[in-house]
C-alpha cells in the first residue's frame, strides 16, 4: 500500500484542527441534528444478538436502581443486596410505570414506584401489598428476559431479538481482576450509526490512509473462530530508544463485546463497552487499563501514546459513522481488505437475514 499523499493533514483530521479539548469532549457526545430517518439510510434493519455492555460495575451500587435504554427499548437494572445485578423491560405489568424512576430495591427485588408491586429478576410478581392474591399470569416470568453477567468490570447482558438464551459467554479479562492494573480511564461517544458498520472499520484497510493518515497499515493475522475473531499485529515503533517490537491483538467475541491488547514496548488492555440505543445511535465507552507500574518511563509515554491515538481514531472514524448508510451489496475492490469476509462472519449474529444480506455476507 502506498503511503504518499495522505500525511496527518487528512481532510478529517483538519476539522479537529481548531477544537479546544474540552470543545471535542463535548462534541464527542453531542447529538448531530436533522440527520435522515434510520430507514433512509438503511439503518433499519434487526439488531445482531450477542453479550453488550450495559453499565460500568462500578454504575450500580448496591440497593440502587438505574433507568437505560438499548435496542431501541426502556429497560431497568438493580443490584440485590445480594450484590447480584438484574434486568427487566421497564415497563411494569401492572399499569405500565416506568420501573427506572422511583423504583426501589428491596431485598433482591424491585418494587415498582406506581403501586409498589414487588418483582424478581425474571419478572416473577412476588407481592401486591393490597392485594390478596397475585393474578396467575404473574406469578410467570416476563416472556422477554434480559439474562446477565459481571466481567471486566462491567455489567453485560445478552440481547436476542427472539428472546433466545445465550450461545456462549462473556470472554473474561484477567487484567481487569487484577489489583496491579489500574481503574479503568473511560472516553466516550455517542455514534449516530449502525454496529455493524462500526465494527467493519477494522478490517477496512485503504481507510487508515485516507481517514486517519496513516501512511501504511501493517499486515495483520486474521482468525475467524465461530463467534470469535481476532486480529494480531506484529510491527514495529519507533521510539528513542531505537526500533522496538509491537503487538497488537484485536478481539471480537461477538457483536457486543470487542477488546484490544497492546503489548511489546508498553502494555495496555482496552475493553470496549459498545452498545447499541437506537437503530442509528451506539453508545460507545473505550475501557483502558495499564499496569500501574509500567517498566519504564519509555512505556509510560508509549502507552499513553496508545490510548491517543486509538480515540484520535475514533473521533475520525465518528465523523464517517454518523452519516454512514449500511450498504448490503458493498461494490469492493482489491486492496479493500477482507470486508467480505467479515461480513460473512457478521452476519451469523442475524437471525432475520434477508436474502441481500446473505449474497453481500457469502
Ligand atoms: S404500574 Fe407498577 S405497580 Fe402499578
Ligand atoms: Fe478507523
Amino acid at each position: 500500500m502506498s503511503g504518499s499523499g495522505y500525511g496527518a493533514d487528512v481532510a478529517i483530521a483538519s476539522a479537529f484542527a481548531e477544537m479546544a479539548p474540552e470543545e471535542r469532549v463535548r462534541w464527542r457526545v453531542a447529538d448531530v441534528p436533522n440527520r435522515p430517518s434510520p430507514a433512509e439510510r438503511n439503518l433499519d434493519i434487526p439488531f445482531p444478538f450477542g453479550w453488550f455492555p450495559a453499565l460500568l460495575s462500578s454504575e450500580l451500587k448496591l440497593g440502587q436502581v438505574k433507568p437505560l435504554r438499548y435496542f431501541g427499548r426502556d429497560l431497568v437494572a438493580w443490584r440485590g443486596h445480594d450484590g447480584m445485578a438484574r434486568m427487566l423491560d421497564a415497563h411494569c405489568r401492572h399499569l405500565g410505570a416506568h420501573m427506572g424512576y422511583g423504583g426501589r430495591v428491596s431485598g433482591n427485588h424491585l418494587d415498582c414506584p406506581f403501586h409498589a408491586w414487588r418483582y424478581d429478576g425474571e419478572g416473577v410478581v412476588h407481592e401486591i401489598p393490597y392485594a390478596e392474591q397475585i393474578p396467575q399470569s404473574l406469578r410467570k416470568p416476563c416472556e422477554r428476559q434480559w439474562p446477565v453477567v459481571e466481567a471486566n468490570r462491567l455489567i453485560w447482558f445478552w440481547f436476542h431479538p427472539l428472546g433466545e438464551a445465550p450461545m456462549w459467554e462473556v470472554e473474561v479479562f484477567p487484567e481487569t481482576s487484577d489489583p496491579r492494573w489500574t481503574d479503568y480511564d473511560i472516553f466516550e461517544w455517542r455514534v449516530f450509526g449502525s454496529l455493524q458498520n462500526m465494527a467493519e472499520n477494522a478490517v477496512d484497510v485503504a481507510h487508515f490512509q485516507f481517514v486517519h493518515g496513516t501512511a501504511t497499515f501493517p499486515t495483520s493475522e486474521m482468525i475467524w473462530d465461530g463467534f470469535r475473531r481476532t486480529s494480531i499485529i506484529e510491527a514495529g515503533l519507533d521510539t528513542p530508544g531505537g526500533r522496538k517490537p509491537i503487538r497488537i491483538e484485536a478481539r471480537m467475541n461477538g457483536p457486543g463485546q470487542t477488546a484490544t491488547r497492546f503489548s511489546g514496548v508498553a502494555e495496555t488492555l482496552l475493553v470496549a463497552a459498545v452498545t447499541p440505543v437506537e437503530k442509528d445511535e451506539v453508545r460507545v465507552r473505550f475501557c483502558f487499563t495499564q499496569p500501574k507500574e509500567q517498566a519504564d518511563p519509555l512505556a509510560q509515554m508509549v502507552a499513553q501514546g496508545f490510548i491517543h491515538e486509538v480515540c484520535r481514531q475514533l473521533d475520525q472514524d465518528k465523523v464517517i459513522w454518523d452519516r454512514q448508510r449500511y450498504l448490503p451489496r458493498p461494490i469492493i475492490c482489491d486492496g479493500d481488505g477482507p470486508i467480505l469476509r467479515f461480513r460473512k462472519y457478521y452476519s451469523q449474529f442475524y437471525v432475520d437475514e434477508t436474502p441481500e444480506r446473505h449474497a453481500a455476507a457469502s
